[in-house]
């Protein structure tokens, strides 16, 4: 994954698949302690204990497609080294939340990518799924969910092409508000 905001998708699509109703995507950022999280959490149908242990090994999915899970396994790695961490836990028929810290000062951090446009894809693509979107920089927090895009674009549907431009736009003009041009 070259950039932050490809695991975002590709974490996401996993809860997605999980058939989450909620999905919570929370990005904090503390420069004082130098450091970045990542949190992903959802409702959707969750993990069996065994299995949860064997996720972050590429060899395990339940794909059926290709035999090797690589996601989950890619953001840990991602994380780790930057002299971050990871974690998981999940709950079958609850939800899965999952945490991937990285240390922005490291060189191999990677980029930010295209966090407004995946947001924007996300919430437009999956318009019955409530996406929340947190961001969180020291003690400042913005966070909007696509309950609340709904309601401000008043019935125009989010599958509506005019709807994607609006909403990147929306998330570019806060994020540069919070002063996010990479993750430290
Ligand atoms: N949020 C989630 N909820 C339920 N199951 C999940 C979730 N995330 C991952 N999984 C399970 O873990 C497996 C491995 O995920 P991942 O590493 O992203 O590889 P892939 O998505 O290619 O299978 C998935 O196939 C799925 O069975
Ligand atoms: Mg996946």
């Amino acid at each position: 994954m070259k950039d932050l905001s490809l695991h975002v998708l590709d974490i996401a699509q996993n809860s997605i698949a999980a058939e989450a109703k909620v999905i919570q995507i929370t990005l904090y950022f503390n420069r004082g302690n130098d450091y970045f999280e990542l949190v992903v959490k959802d409702n959707g149908k969750g993990m069996e204990k065994d299995f949860l242990l064997r996720v972050t090994d590429p060899f395990t999915t339940t794909r059926i497609t290709r035999k090797v899970g690589l996601g989950i396994p890619l953001l840990k790695r991602n994380a780790e080294l930057t002299g971050g961490s990871f974690s998981i836990y999940s709950e079958p028929g609850a939800g899965t939340i999952l945490t991937a810290r990285f240390i922005p000062s490291h060189i191999d951090c990677l980029p930010l990518g295209d966090l407004a446009g995946t947001f924007a894809l996300l919430i437009c693509s999956y318009p019955k799924i409530n996406f929340i979107i947190e961001i969180i920089v020291e003690k400042t927090r913005f966070c909007i969910s696509t309950k609340e895009i709904v309601e401000a674009i008043e019935g125009v549907p989010l599958s509506n092409s005019s709807v994607y431009p609006l909403v990147k736009e929306f998330f570019n003009t806060n994020l540069e508000g919070l002063q996010i041009t990479n993750l430290g």
